[in-house]
């Protein structure tokens, strides 16, 4: 099977993002993007049995050590980091060595938010092995880690030297994390790509199946456009912002929850139709798009309603809080059908709650 190469490009900090089947052990294409001796695995305690071993079989006659840290959001902590830093202080890390993440989006991001400390700025190599950083975090340079005041609070942008997507790794990836990860895949379609919408609703049983055919253009198509929004506003001063698309609900409804009852990308689906539906209540679309979004994400098996018990105006509260907000009005990202995505700017509180208190009985029904 072909690997597809999506180029990030970025001047000269462009960069290739590899997707295909074994890809961690082709080692001599990803041996190619390391500048020095040194070198620092970074994986955690569930990647790191099934996946190290292929990675570190290509690093022989290298100076190399793994780090490996605990599973989970809760360890995406600067104290984590600072035991990255020490591993690479152990190792003898120069300026030009380069760390490979291996692993999510919470490796990833604390990799190479890691990479992007260690003597101002070293490489590093994304090798991830969920479809959720395959599609989105691993893409676009924006690492960190959460303070207990927030998510993703403290953080750089610091591009990686190359992706390496090995959708093998994926096998073995539990339904319900690939499932969130088919969230982000389908909020890429409704940002700004019809014919990838209607691609992935032709495709629903090949892509639930985890066929590889499947997997590589639909992981393929996501990165591109995710490269296309990073090329045109890496810094997220405009249109980088759409990427947040259904995410403002998504946030407060895990907050909500204590990040324990949905993962990111089932918020994130809850988050999008009720977005839709706010689109609706502002007069920009139809309910026809919103039924549409609807019945896919459910053929995807994920939740489109609110959770049970969920108080509008406590989601109200938690939604004002987004760092995206103006003093007076919501900041959200709305769109006026399939593909069509905007930010609007100055939301009022009462048609966000209007829309929370109808949603509550029906989001993605009538
Ligand atoms: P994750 O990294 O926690 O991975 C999910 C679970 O799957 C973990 O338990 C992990 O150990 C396990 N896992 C990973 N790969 C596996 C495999 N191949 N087989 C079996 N198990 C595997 O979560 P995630 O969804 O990948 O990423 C979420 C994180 O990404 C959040 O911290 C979020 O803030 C961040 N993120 C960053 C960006 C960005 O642009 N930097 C974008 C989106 C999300
Ligand atoms: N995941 C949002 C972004 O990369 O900007």
């Amino acid at each position: 099977m072909n690997v597809h190469t999506v180029t990030v490009a970025l001047g000269q900090r462009s960069y290739p993002v590899w997707v295909g089947p074994g890809l961690l052990a082709d080692h001599a294409r990803w041996r190619a993007m390391l500048r020095g001796r040194h070198v620092l695995v970074v994986s955690n305690t569930t990647v790191a049995p099934l996946y190290l071993p292929r990675v570190s079989a290509g690093l022989d006659g290298m100076h190399w050590s793994s780090h490996v840290l605990d599973d989970g959001e809760a360890h995406k902590t600067l104290a984590n980091v600072d035991g990255v830093l020490g591993a690479l202080a152990t190792l003898g890390a120069t300026r030009d060595a380069c760390v490979l993440a291996l692993g999510g989006g919470v490796v990833g991001d604390l990799a190479g938010f890691s990479a992007a400390c260690w003597m101002r700025g070293i490489d590093f190599v994304q090798m991830p092995t969920t479809l959720l950083a395959m599609v989105d975090a691993s893409v676009g340079g924006k690492t960190g880690v959460n303070l207990p005041a927030g998510k993703n609070l403290v953080g750089a942008f610091h591009q990686p030297r190359a992706v390496v997507a090995d959708i093998g790794t994926l096998e073995s990836l539990p339904e319900r994390e690939y499932r969130a990860g088919l969230a982000e895949v389908v909020k890429a379609a409704c940002i700004g790509d019809r014919a990838f919408f209607t691609w992935l609703e032709d495709h629903v049983d090949a892509i639930v199946a985890r066929d590889r055919h499947a997997l590589l253009e639909m992981i393929s198509r996501a990165i591109r456009f995710k490269a296309d929004v990073v090329q045109r506003d890496e810094a997220e001063h405009g249109v980088r912002a759409l990427l947040n698309f259904g995410h403002t609900f998504a946030h407060a409804l895990e907050a909500i929850s204590g990040y324990r009852l949905l993962l990111h990308g089932e918020a994130v689906a809850i988050g999008m139709v009720l977005a839709a539906h706010l689109s609706e209540h502002l007069g920009m679309s139809a309910p026809v798009a919103r039924h549409r979004l609807a019945r896919l994400l459910q053929k995807f098996s994920l939740p489109v309603t609110m959770p049970p018990g969920v108080e509008p105006m406590a989601l109200l509260e938690l939604m004002r809080l987004d760092k995206k907000n103006t003093a007076d009005a919501l900041r959200m990202i709305l769109w006026r059908g399939i593909g069509r995505v905007e930010i609007v700017d100055t939301v009022g509180e009462a048609v966000v709650l209007g829309t929370l208190e109808h949603a509550g009985q029906q989001v993605g029904g009538n």
